[in-house]
């Protein structure tokens, strides 16, 4: 079977292990398309071959669930109260992704501590040798709701659209990340740009600033174009990689999804345990 080899190979590589790839999509301001990255970024993984978990950590309205088109019952947050297992929590989605909802359970985490805490964070042991992605759709913004989860992933993909609000909240994002987490590998990606010249423009922009300030870069990793698919797949909840494959957005995102597999695992593998037990430290400072 094809992901049997595939998984030879990442053994043979040392990539294996309690080695998942935290991945957390983010943005400065709200409705950039974040989101709609996320999901489609893990359906993207999952056609690689990869065992992708979506976890869906925005105390926001319209999410995953809605872009997905399935409706969660179950949460983190009842995973915490020790109603429900984190296996039963899990759903499937379209090509074997599995998807978390945070739900209620992102802002009960903050108030979590003790043998609860460690119960929760224990939890996710299972879990790490699980999946080799972490998809965290996160929220906006540099509240500790939303920090917590970026700071402490492996893997940060920050959104940005070239409206000038979008460029100078990312710059914001991106200053608390490189001095609270300075090692984090942190991505820029480019949504509902007109061309790619226009992208790579926002990409150098916000790089010259953030080298003129905070003596930093970020890794320009790719761009989608402002296109009616993936508004036309949004109303039809569908994710717009399985409803329009060939549209330029599929393209793009399969693109930046072969950019994020293709490179080596972080050195410091954390584990899903160890990923929600740094959440936690973020939370609680
Ligand atoms: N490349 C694109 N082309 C056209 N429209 C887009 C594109 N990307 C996103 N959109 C539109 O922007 C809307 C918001 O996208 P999305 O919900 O993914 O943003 P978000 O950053 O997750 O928002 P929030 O901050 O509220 O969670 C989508 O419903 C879609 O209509
Ligand atoms: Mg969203």
């Amino acid at each position: 079977m094809m992901r049997d080899q595939a998984e030879d190979l990442r053994r043979m590589a040392g990539q294996r292990g309690p080695s998942s790839r935290i991945i957390a999509v983010t943005s400065g301001k709200g409705g950039v398309g974040k989101t709609n990255i996320a999901v489609n970024l893990a359906l993207a993984l999952c056609q690689l071959n990869h065992r992708v978990v979506l976890i869906d950590v925005d105390l926001g309205l319209a999410n995953v669930d809605i872009v997905l088109g399935i409706s969660p019952k179950y949460n983190l947050g009842h995973v915490m109260r020790g109603e429900k297992t984190l296996h039963e929590i899990i759903m499937d989605g379209p090509l074997g992704l599995k998807i978390i909802s945070g739900g209620s359970g992102i802002t009960e985490l903050a108030n979590l501590n003790g043998w609860r805490l460690d119960a929760f964070v224990a939890s996710f042991e299972q879990l790490n040798r699980e999946f080799d992605f972490v998809i965290l759709d996160t929220g906006a913004g540099v509240h500790r709701n939303v920090t917590s989860f970026v700071l402490a992933a492996t893997d940060v993909l920050v959104v940005t659209t070239p409206e000038p609000t979008a460029i100078t909240d990312a710059y914001g994002l991106l200053k608390v990340i490189r001095q609270r987490a300075p090692e984090t590998r942190v991505r820029l990606v480019v949504n509902m740009a007109k061309s790619p010249a226009e992208a790579e423009m926002v990409a150098e922009r916000l790089n010259s600033v953030l080298r003129e300030f905070v003596q930093w870069e970020v890794e320009y990793t790719g761009y989608i174009l402002t296109e009616s698919q993936v508004v036309r797949a949004v109303a039809e909840q569908q994710p717009v990689l399985l409803a329009f494959p060939s549209s330029m957005a599929s393209r793009s995102l399969k693109r930046i999804a072969g950019i994020l597999a293709g490179e080596d695992a972080p050195s410091q593998p954390l584990g899903i345990k160890g990923f929600f037990a740094r959440v936690s430290s973020f939370l609680h400072i």
